[in-house]
This record gives structure tokens, sequence and C-alpha cells, in this order.
């Protein structure tokens, strides 16, 4: 048998381990997302259920995925043939972490291109080129960024090789001193921004926008996109979380770490869509533009300001830092898979993982011009196509199986000392994680797909079939 592959890299302290962490998780998905999915969803209702699945499934997930990469002791692949064998369960629970690898060079593919737009947007702000811009100007703005694709594979690379250039260094000294630099400066530039909402004279409309529940605009649909959502904004069901942990010392509690990185997570987005509403209701806007929020109609908002270029040009650096603090984390379970496994040296393995995430963003870069037409799944292009499969059904499937490893196979004694609760929230946590988290799942998992065509109905009953057998043999203590 060959011998285990291990992690040989580790944080300097418990806290570096949160940082990054909380770098991971607050990215686009808080800036970005979360506030437009908001609006589009009708606000408080929305978050509301939102925040539910952070606690009833967001938490339990991640708990599990930083426990599996702590015990596994390495990249999620290795992780989880290490963790299979330990406990004598099928050899292929590493398929698990292949998985999840895939999905990290396949987000990360298309998150560069669009973290390329915040960049993008930074410096125009700061050439003001958004001062008194009205809504067609904003537009023709976006449109123009959007339809060239020189432009677009410009600042896609510029985020790729930054994002390279910190993990080819190292767990310390890349990604530990990128993120303590970006940490701090994201929290300062999100409280100034914070001073300044307060200021605009929609505070208030904001806050009861977010924080007023009106339950009969929230559809069946929101719910499933809340759950879906929570799942990419706390980075789990895909390794980047057991990665992380796998350089976490045994000294620290997993528990503590997770409820900081839920907390400041939902704690950073909620702020986020406080500053933006606040912006957006305060010149008449509307909330619910959709993914044209942020680039479309928050231009519009600041450009009518006093202080605006100032405002509008420290809120495009937040979206920049958010989503760079997030690149390196989609990387990093593949450079350490390279490393570990295939004898790849971190710094080649990052630069040639690096170059072929590039060039599979190529594809999202031509599907807002050259290739808008052409459809890859359904009638989806290649953006839509490879967004879906990833958040639709790569991460999800990830946080099923994850939750099963530590519900159904991991001994009591390690899951106990992973995971340090007492025997009653033991008992609670558990119970979820049998039983609610993963029927919650596969429900999303489901609709999900039953929206796609035929062809992904037939995956997905295959692929559920498949899950209820593992669940099964695992049980009843079979290889599979
Ligand atoms: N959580 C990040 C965001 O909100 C994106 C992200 C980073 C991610 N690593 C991940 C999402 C791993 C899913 C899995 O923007």
């Amino acid at each position: 048998m060959s011998q285990l592959k291990l992690s040989t890299e580790a944080w300097s302290n418990q806290s570096m381990f949160i940082l990054a962490a909380v770098g991971s998780a607050v990215g686009l998905g808080n800036i970005w997302k979360f506030p437009y999915i908001t609006g589009e969803n009708g606000g408080g209702a929305f978050v509301l259920v939102y925040l539910a699945c952070v606690l009833l499934i967001g938490i339990p997930v991640l708990l599990s995925e930083i426990a599996l990469g702590r015990a596994g002791k390495a990249n999620p692949v290795q992780a989880m043939a290490n963790l299979s064998r330990e406990h004598s369960a099928s050899s292929l629970w590493f398929l698990l972490g292949l998985n999840g690898v895939l999905a990290g060079a396949l987000i990360l593919s298309f998150y560069t291109v669009i973290a390329g737009w915040g960049v993008s947007y930074f410096f125009e702000s700061m050439k003001g080129a958004f001062i008194n811009i009205d809504s067609d100007g904003a537009s023709q703005h976006f449109n123009a960024l959007v339809s060239s694709p020189y432009e677009l594979l410009f600042w896609h690379s510029v985020v790729s090789l930054f994002t390279v250039v910190v993990v080819a260094k190292g767990v310390k000294s890349g990604i530990e001193r990128a993120i303590s630099y970006m940490m701090p400066g994201l929290l300062l530039i999100l409280l100034i921004l914070l001073g300044y909402a307060t200021t605009t004279g929609a505070f208030g409309q904001s806050f009861s926008f977010l924080f007023s529940p009106n339950f009969s605009k929230l559809s069946w649909e929101a719910v499933l996109i809340a759950m879906g959502h929570a799942f990419f904004t706390l980075s789990i069901g895909l390794g980047t979380m057991m990665v992380y942990g796998s350089y976490l010392s045994q000294k620290y509690s997993i528990v503590k770490a997770s409820l900081w990185i839920a907390g400041a997570d939902t704690l950073i987005a909620l702020l986020a869509g406080l500053v933006i509403f606040s912006v957006v209701f305060a010149n008449g806007l509307e909330p619910g533009a959709g993914p044209g929020l942020l680039f479309q109609t928050l231009p519009i908002a600041f450009g009518q300001m006093s202080g605006g270029w100032f405002f509008g040009t420290l809120f495009f650096a937040l979206v920049v830092m958010a989503a760079l603090s997030s690149t390196i984390s989609l990387i990093e379970p593949a450079v350490s898979w390279f490393d570990q496994n295939w004898g790849i040296k971190r710094l080649h393995a990052a630069w040639i993982l690096g170059a072929l995430i590039w060039l599979i963003g190529i594809g999202t870069v031509l599907s807002f011009n050259a290739w808008s037409d052409v459809h890859f799944l359904g009638e989806r292009t290649f953006f839509d196509s490879v967004d879906f499969i990833t958040a639709n059904i790569m991460l999800p499937l990830g946080g099923l199986l994850m939750s099963m490893f530590v519900a159904w196979v991991m001994t009591k004694e390690q899951r106990q000392q992973e995971i340090e609760l007492d025997s009653r929230w033991m008992k609670w946590y558990l119970l979820d994680l049998k039983w609610f988290a993963p029927v919650a799942i596969l429900i999303v998992f489901a609709t999900n797909l039953v929206e796609a065509d035929s062809v992904w109905m037939m995956v997905a009953v295959a692929l559920i079939a498949y899950a209820v057998y593992v669940i099964n043999a695992v049980r009843n203590g079979r290889s599979l």
C-alpha cells in the first residue's frame, strides 16, 4: 500500500486559520450575490430563511468539513483516502475529494472573471467614470466592458496571476501574509462605508428592507436559493475548509472556529447589504435589479451623491479584497493535491493549475460576447453551465457526502476528538447531520435538477439512488 501523504504545512495559530477561513467565506457571495438575491426575493423574509439555512445546515456541514480535513490530515482527495482506510470504508470515498478539487477549479475559472469586473470598476471609479452617470450611461458602461473579450481577458488574467503568485508561496508566507493585509483592510473599509450609509438618509429604509420580513413575498424557489447560497457563502461542500482544516493543529477548537467563521461571514453579508441598499434607496433606485445591482445600479447611485467618487471607489476596493481572499482558497485544494499526491512542487503546481484554470475561464469570458448564443447545458451559456454544475450539483453533493461520512462512518471516538461538543449538543448535531441536513440538501439538489433538462434528471436520479446505496452500505458495514 502506498505511503500516507500528509499535510506538512500549518497555520501559525488559530487566529490565522480563522482569518483565512473568513477570507475564503467572505467574497463575491457576500457583497455581490447576497444583496442581489435578497433584492430579487423581497428582503426580510428571505434573509430570515437564509439565516435559518446557515444555522441548520451551514454550520453543521462546516464543522464536519473542517473535522474531516483535520482528521484526514491532507488535501481533500488524500484526506478521504486516509479516512476511509482508517475506518475500513469503501476506497471510493476519495471521489468526494476529487469532486471538490474539480469544483474548486471550475468555480475559480469564472470567479476570476467576475472578480475582474470588480477590479476594472475599482479603477474606473477612481478615474471618475461614474461621476454624474445616469442609468443609460451605467448600462452602456457595463455592456462595453462585458462585450469586449480582450478587456475581460485582461482583468481575468490579472486576478488569476495574483492568485497564483500568492498560493505559490505557501501557507505561511503566501496565504497568511496576503490575508493578514486584506482582512483588516476589508473590515476598515466596511466600517467606513457603514458610517457613510447612516448619512444617506435611507439607512432606516435599508434596515427595514433587510430585517422586517414579509412572508407573502417568499416563494419556494427563494427557499432553495437561500439554501444553495448558504453553501456557497460559507465555502463548504468543496474541500476548501477541509484543506484549511488539515493545516490546523489538534489543540485548537473546531467548534469555536466554525462559529467565528459563520458569524463573521453572516455579519459581513448583512453589513454589505445595509450599505448597498442605503445607497440604492437614497437615490430612489430599485433593489431588484439582479446581478446588475452592483455593476449597474450602484454606480448610478454613487454617481449622484456627494462624496460618491470617494465612497464608490472604496466600495469597489472592498469587492476586490473580498474576492481575492476567496480565489486563493478555491485553488488551494488542487494545489495541495498536486503537491502531496503527484510530487509536483507547490510553486510549479500553482502555475500549472493557474494556467489551466485561466484557460477554462476563457469560456466564461466569451460567454458574454462571442459565445453569448452558444449553448452548452440546455439553454445555458458556458458561464451559466459551469455555474450551474458547480453550485447546484457538485457543492450540494459534496456537502451531502461529507455529512454522511461524519455521521455514519466516522467512529464516535474520532468524532468527539475533533468536535468537542458536550453530549447534549452532540446529540442535536448528529440528529441534524443524519436526517435534517441530508434531506434538505437532497430536496434542493433534486429540485435544481428537475428544472434542468431530462438528461440531468436522469443523472440526478442515478446520483440519489447511489447516495441511498452508500448510506445503506455504510450502515451495514459493507464495503461498496
Ligand atoms: N465563499 C466565497 C464567496 O462567498 C466563494 C468560495 C471560496 C467558495 N471558496 C469556496 C464557494 C469553496 C464554495 C466552495 O464568494
